[in-house]
């Protein structure tokens, strides 16, 4: 079993947001998965890697529908994902320095870094483009 599990409270009720960061938890379970099995440092580099790019994907995406409707709390979403995009990006550069090693911990860290922006800060866009007729 994966390390997150899909639920419904996860979701923003944007389809493709939907669709999207069930991709990031995919990433983050395959992560694990490889982790568990002891797959090696390019292996998990790789999963590393997708997961930076598919992180920066998916805010651009979510920052052009902010900026399609004009957003009020564009900004500190941006902000947001800035901060976020460079920690993902940090963990990688780390872990390919040999500075930090995949453990449990840090997936957790990475999990948290996932759960807790979708439910805390992406859920707050919900009702707003809800009222702007996309879905
Ligand atoms: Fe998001």
């Amino acid at each position: 079993m994966g390390l997150i599990r899909w639920e419904d409270r996860f979701s923003v009720k944007i389809s493709k947001f939907d669709q999207q960061h069930q991709q990031l938890v995919g990433l983050i379970n395959q992560l694990y998965e490889a982790m568990k099995v002891g797959k090696g440092q390019v292996e998990l580099g790789k999963i590393l890697e997708e997961l930076v790019d598919y992180t920066r994907k998916h805010f651009a995406s979510e920052e052009a529908l902010m900026l399609k409707h004009a957003y009020p709390q564009y900004a500190e979403h941006k902000a947001s994902h800035d901060r976020l995009t460079q920690q993902v990006i940090e963990f990688k550069n780390q872990y390919h320095a040999g500075k930090i090693g995949l453990s449990i911990q840090m997936m957790n860290f990475l999990k948290e870094w996932l759960v807790n922006h979708i439910l805390d800060e992406d859920k707050a866009y919900s009702t707003f483009f809800e009222a702007k007729g996309e879905k």
